[in-house]
């Protein structure tokens, strides 16, 4: 199949990039990225603006698997997440439909609803449902809680509930524990390969 990997730069999306490149059912995989990454075989990563992105041939693929996203403090605005975590995805789906793709798989959150009063979980929720008004044949939301693993950055909130989360893991419900990267993209690839028709979502109880 010909994946298409959006964040494959993040976290998950590393993980994600990882497996696929490791899955004899994946024989070719573009992941645009903003900043170049190694080449690969196997492995097209174009650099481009997400503000402005190109209808390119490589958009035509099997599926698209979307781990790109942000957070408020980096965004600096909800303006500007809002841009990040909704219209991003919902442009690359737009150019995957036009060029014939059926399968999305986007990784979400635990807690996504348009209808929510908190804006991080407003956004993923609308994102959600955007999605779904495209019409692919297949869609799948992925929705981890904290999303466990070693990052590059530094996040202190994030490590601090990590430790946390992770000494009372035990006596937590299923839902709060913690999410590892590696879990996460393995059930966006295994999701983009299954491919089951209609719309699905994965609950961060299963991603323990
Ligand atoms: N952190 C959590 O505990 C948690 C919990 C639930 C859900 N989530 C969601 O899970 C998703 C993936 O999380 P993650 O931790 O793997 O993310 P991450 O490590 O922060 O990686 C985000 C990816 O998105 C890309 N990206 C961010 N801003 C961009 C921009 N302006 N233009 C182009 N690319 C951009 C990054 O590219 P660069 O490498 O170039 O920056 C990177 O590839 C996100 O949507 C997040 O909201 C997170």
């Amino acid at each position: 199949m010909r994946l298409i990997i959006l964040g494959s730069t993040g976290l998950v999306g590393r993980y994600l990039l990882d497996l696929a490149l490791a899955n004899p059912d994946v024989s070719h995989i573009v992941a645009p990225v903003r900043r170049a990454i190694p080449a690969q075989e196997k492995l097209f990563a174009p650099v481009v603006d997400f503000d402005c992105l190109p209808d390119a041939p490589w958009w035509q693929a099997d599926a698209i698997v979307c781990a790109l996203g942000t957070t408020m403090r980096k965004a600096g605005s909800q303006q500007a997440f809002r841009r990040i975590d909704h219209d991003y995805p919902l442009l690359v789906a737009r150019l995957g439909k036009q060029n014939g793709v059926n399968v999305f798989v986007l990784n979400s959150a635990l807690g996504a609803k348009a209808q929510s009063l908190f804006f991080y979980n407003r956004v993923k929720g609308e994102t959600e449902r955007d999605l779904q008004a495209l019409g692919f044949g297949s869609l799948t939301f992925v929705r981890p809680g904290l999303i466990g693993g070693m990052r590059e950055e530094r996040r202190p909130v994030e490590r601090m509930l990590q430790i946390l989360f992770g000494a009372i893991g035990p006596v937590l419900p299923s839902q709060y524990r913690i999410n590892p990267a590696q879990k996460i993209a393995q059930a966006m690839l295994d999701a983009a390969l299954a491919a089951r028709p209609g719309v699905h979502a994965i609950a961060s109880d299963l991603l323990v």
